[in-house]
């Protein structure tokens, strides 16, 4: 199941690379630079990359000082991320890899570890937290960065519909206070927890995703109106659709 599902992601975002690294949201410097400082490792910290992409976050956590291995599944993914961060030299390592295999591990242990927009492509979210705390020292920080689900049951069900028909990898996002409960469930101390709210145009979205649903479907659910907190159809935006959404950044330490 597992296999089935890290052979999907890696076609999935093979195909996604080039528009994923443009797009947006992945790029913006103002975002990257609001990681790096909640995440405030020390210079020369050599860290995880747990689902590295393109590198745009590792350039980020490069340039902040620290040294970088970065694992993804996608080939096309490490390319892109190896072209972006050749200027670190041996500051930064790319490997095409699940973090759950033993190549990754043979690469740790790490002072910490983190993610961006990976967990919601995950079957077992507990797992893949879990790894990263195995392949951390004690006293280790693991921050993560994630679209949110609403808390609403019933709201985070039709924002999940729309995201599965917009891309087939998409598995789940969490709520503020799911991610909360699963750093303190994995053990981590002092969780720290923030959000920030960001837009999406609705046609710059799907046109990177990996389809299940046409394009004209998703749009007409779209433009009947979505009010999910995270995922919610600004008013008055047709024929263009801007979405509203809000990102959470959470981090524990390893005891
Ligand atoms: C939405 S992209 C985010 C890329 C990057 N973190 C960023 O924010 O720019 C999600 C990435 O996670 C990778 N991924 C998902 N599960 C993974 C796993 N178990 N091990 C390594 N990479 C994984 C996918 O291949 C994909 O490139």
């Amino acid at each position: 199941m597992s296999d089935m599902h890290d052979r999907e992601l890696a076609g999935a975002f093979d195909g996604q690379a080039p528009k994923f690294e443009k797009a947006p949201v992945q790029s913006d410097p103002a975002a990257l630079e609001r990681l790096t400082r909640e995440a405030g490792f020390p210079s020369g910290s050599r860290l995880l990359d747990a689902g590295c992409g393109p590198g745009l976050v590792a350039e980020a956590f490069l340039r902040a000082g620290c040294r970088v291995v970065g694992a993804d599944l996608s080939a096309v993914m490490i390319e892109k991320a190896r072209a972006r961060c050749a200027y670190a030299g041996e500051a930064a390592t790319f490997i095409q890899a699940s973090i759950h295999s033993a190549e990754v591990a043979e690469l740790g242990p790490f002072d910490g570890a983190y993610s961006r927009y990976v967990l919601h492509h995950v079957l077992d979210p507990r797992a893949f937290l879990a790894r990263q705390v195995e392949l951390v020292r004690p006293g280790g920080r693991i921050i993560l960065c994630d679209h949110l689900a609403s808390p609403d049951p019933a709201a985070a069900r039709r924002h999940q519909e729309l995201e599965v028909a917009r891309d087939r990898t998409h598995t789940r996002n969490l709520s503020g206070g799911e991610l909360v409960d699963l750093f303190a469930g994995a053990g981590l101390e002092d969780v720290r927890y923030c959000e920030e709210p960001f837009e999406l145009d609705f046609d710059e979205w799907f046109d990177r995703g990996t389809p299940g649903e046409s394009k004209a479907s998703v749009r007409e659910v779209m433009l009947a109106g979505v009010d999910a907190r995270g995922f919610r159809v600004a008013p008055g935006q047709s024929p263009s659709i801007r979405i509203e959404c809000v990102r959470a950044i959470v981090s524990g330490r390893r005891a």
